[in-house]
C-alpha cells in the first residue's frame, strides 16, 4: 500500500539519521540501502521496532510505497553513484514525482541532472545538508534548491526536521531554481574552511606565540563562545582542547598535523577564480591545508632554515583580547567575501539567493553556525541589495573599532615567525577594498609597454595605447592580428 510520505535512498548514517529524525516526527519513512546489509544492520538496530520506518530491499517495491508525488530523498556518496540511482530511479517514477539529493555533490552536475531529470518529468532537487551525523538526527540545516513546485511538496517534511532557531524559525528555506541548493552548499563549506583556519592559527599564537597551556586556552575559547564569537566551531574547539585519553594525555597533542579535504573549499576557490570575485581567505585556507600535508618537505625545511618561534614579549592578555578581535574581524570579512560570490552567481546563473534567509539557514544546524549570522540577516533585512557586508552600518562600525587589533595580531604574527596567512589575508583585503586607489595603474602601464594590451584614462572614455619605447608602433594588441 502506498502510504509512507518519504523515501530514504542511502542507509550509511547521514542517511539513517535523517529518517530517524523524520519518523521522530510522525512521518513514515520507506528505507532502501543499495547493499541490503545496511538495510538489515539499521533495521537490527537503531530502526528495530519504530513503525514509522519501513525496511525494503526491492527498488520497485520501496517506490511503490511512496504516497504521489513521490519524496525520495537520497544520502549516498556524491559523484556516479548519483547518475547511477537516478538512472535506476528514473523507469520505476511517474511525472512529478521528486528525487533530492543531500550529498556534498558539486553543483554543476545538480545542475546537469536537474536538467536531465526534468526531461524526463521529474522534479530533481539539490539538497545541502550541514550538521554532521548529529545534525541530522537532531536537525541539520538544510538548503534545498530546486523548481518551487517541488519545495511546495517538499517544505512540510523537510522545515520540520530541520534545525530552529532559538525564536523557532526553520534553518530551510527555499535557495533557488536548478543547482542553487549546492552552490550555497559549496560556499557554505568554503566558508566552514576559513572558519576553521582562522581558529588554527588563533591557536597557534596562543600555544606557541604566548606558551598557553591547553587548559588556558580551553578556557579561553569557552569564554569567547560566551559573546560575539558564540559558534559551535568556538565550542567544539575548547572541548578538544581540554579532551584527555584514558592515560591522561591530551589527543589534540598526538594528532598529526596534515589537514585532509575532500574538495568543497577547493570548489568554493575556483568558483571565484572563474567569477572573479577575491575570495582571498577562504583560498588561503585551503592553501593552509595544502601547506599542512606537507609534512615531509616541512620537517627537513625547518631543520635547513634552523626555524624557531620567538616567544612574544609584549603584555600577554592585551594580545589575548587582540587576538579575539582579530578573529571577529578576520570572520566578517570572510563572510563578505562569500557573500560577493553570492552576488555574482544571481548574475551568472539568474538564481534570486535570499541572502538573508541564507544566513538564517545557517543560524542553526549546520557546522559553520554562530550568533554573528543573526547580524548579517539584520544587515540583509535592511537593505536586501547590500552590495557588501562590511558597507553595513553595523559591520562599518565594528571594523573601525576592531581592525587595529588585527594589525597588533599581524604584527605578532610577523614578530614571532608564526605562520598567519589568513589573518594577513584578512587584513590586505580590508586595507585593498577600503583604498580609493590601487596601484593598478602601474600593471596597466606594463600590460601596455610590453604587450600593447591598452589602459583607460582617469577622466575619459576609450583604450588607449602609449608606444612607450618608440620602437612598438602604435598598434594596440586589441587590433593587432598577426
Ligand atoms: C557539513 C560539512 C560536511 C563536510 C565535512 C568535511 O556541513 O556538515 O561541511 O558536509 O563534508 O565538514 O569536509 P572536508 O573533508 O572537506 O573538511
Amino acid at each position: 500500500m502506498a502510504n509512507s510520505n518519504i523515501g530514504m535512498v542511502g542507509l550509511a548514517v547521514m542517511g539513517s539519521n535523517l529518517a530517524r529524525n523524520m519518523a521522530s516526527h510522525g512521518f513514515k519513512v520507506s528505507c532502501w540501502n543499495y547493499t541490503p546489509d545496511l538495510t538489515d544492520k539499521f533495521f537490527n538496530g537503531a530502526a528495530k521496532g519504530n513503525d514509522n520506518l519501513v525496511p525494503f530491499y526491492d527498488l520497485k517495491e520501496f517506490v511503490d510505497s511512496l504516497e504521489k508525488p513521490r519524496r525520495i530523498f537520497m544520502l549516498i556518496m556524491a559523484g556516479s553513484p548519483v547518475d547511477s540511482m537516478i538512472e535506476q530511479l528514473l523507469p520505476l517514477l511517474d511525472e512529478g514525482d521528486i528525487i533530492v539529493d543531500g550529498g556534498n555533490s558539486h553543483y554543476p552536475d545538480t545542475i546537469r541532472r536537474y536538467e536531465y531529470c526534468k526531461e524526463h518529468g521529474i522534479n530533481f532537487v539539490g539538497c545541502g545538508v550541514s550538521g554532521g551525523e548529529e545534525g541530522a538526527l537532531h536537525g541539520p540545516s538544510l538548503m534545498p534548491g530546486g523548481s518551487k513546485k517541488a519545495w511546495e511538496a517538499l517544505k512540510p517534511i523537510l522545515q520540520t526536521i530541520c534545525a530552529h532557531t532559538d525564536n523557532g524559525e526553520p534553518c530551510c528555506d527555499y535557495v533557488g531554481d536548478s543547482g542553487a541548493g549546492h552552490f550555497v552548499k559549496m560556499v557554505h563549506n568554503g566558508i566552514e574552511y576559513g572558519d576553521m583556519e582562522l581558529i588554527c592559527e588563533t591557536y597557534n599564537l596562543l600555544k606557541n606565540g604566548l606558551g598557553l597551556s591547553n587548559d588556558e586556552m580551553r578556557d579561553i575559547f569557552k569564554e569567547w563562545n560566551e559573546g560575539e564569537l558564540n559558534s559551535f566551531l568556538i565550542e567544539i574547539t575548547s572541548n578538544i582542547l581540554g579532551y584527555k585519553d584514558e592515560n591522561g594525555e591530551y589527543v589534540v597533542d598526538t594528532i598529526l598535523d596534515k589537514a585532509g579535504q575532500k574538495g568543497t573549499g577547493k570548489w568554493t576557490g575556483i568558483e571565484a577564480l572563474d567569477e572573479g570575485v577575491p575570495l582571498t581567505l577562504i583560498v588561503d585556507a585551503v592553501f593552509g591545508r595544502c601547506l599542512s600535508s606537507m609534512k615531509d618537505e616541512r620537517v627537513k625545511a625547518a631543520k635547513e632554515y634552523n626555524k624557531k618561534v620567538v616567544k612574544y614579549e609584549g603584555d600577554k592578555a592585551e594580545l589575548i583580547e587582540n587576538i579575539r578581535r582579530a578573529l571577529y574581524v578576520s570572520k566578517i570579512i570572510s563572510y563578505a567575501q562569500g557573500y560577493q560570490l553570492f552576488h555574482k552567481a544571481t548574475e551568472t546563473f539568474g538564481w534570486e539567493l535570499n541572502n538573508g534567509g541564507i544566513a538564517l539557514m545557517w543560524r542553526g544546524g549546520c557546522i559553520i553556525r554562530s550568533k554573528f549570522l543573526g547580524k548579517i540577516k539584520e544587515a540583509f533585512d535592511k537593505n536586501p541589495n547590500l552590495e557588501n557586508l562590511l558597507l553595513d552600518d553595523y559591520f562599518k562600525n565594528i571594523m573601525i573599532e576592531y581592525v587595529p587589533a588585527l594589525r597588533e595580531v599581524v604584527k605578532a604574527a610577523v614578530d614571532t615567525g608564526i605562520a598567519a596567512s589568513s589573518f594577513f589575508s584578512a587584513l590586505s583585503y580590508f586595507d585593498g577594498f577600503t583604498s580609493e586607489k590601487l596601484p593598478a595603474n602601474m600593471i596597466q602601464a606594463q600590460r601596455d609597454y610590453f604587450g600593447a594590451h591598452t589602459y583607460e584614462v582617469i577622466g575619459k572614455e576609450g583604450h588607449f595605447h602609449t608606444n612607450w619605447t618608440g620602437e612598438g608602433g602604435d598598434i594596440s594588441s586589441t587590433a593587432y592580428n598577426r
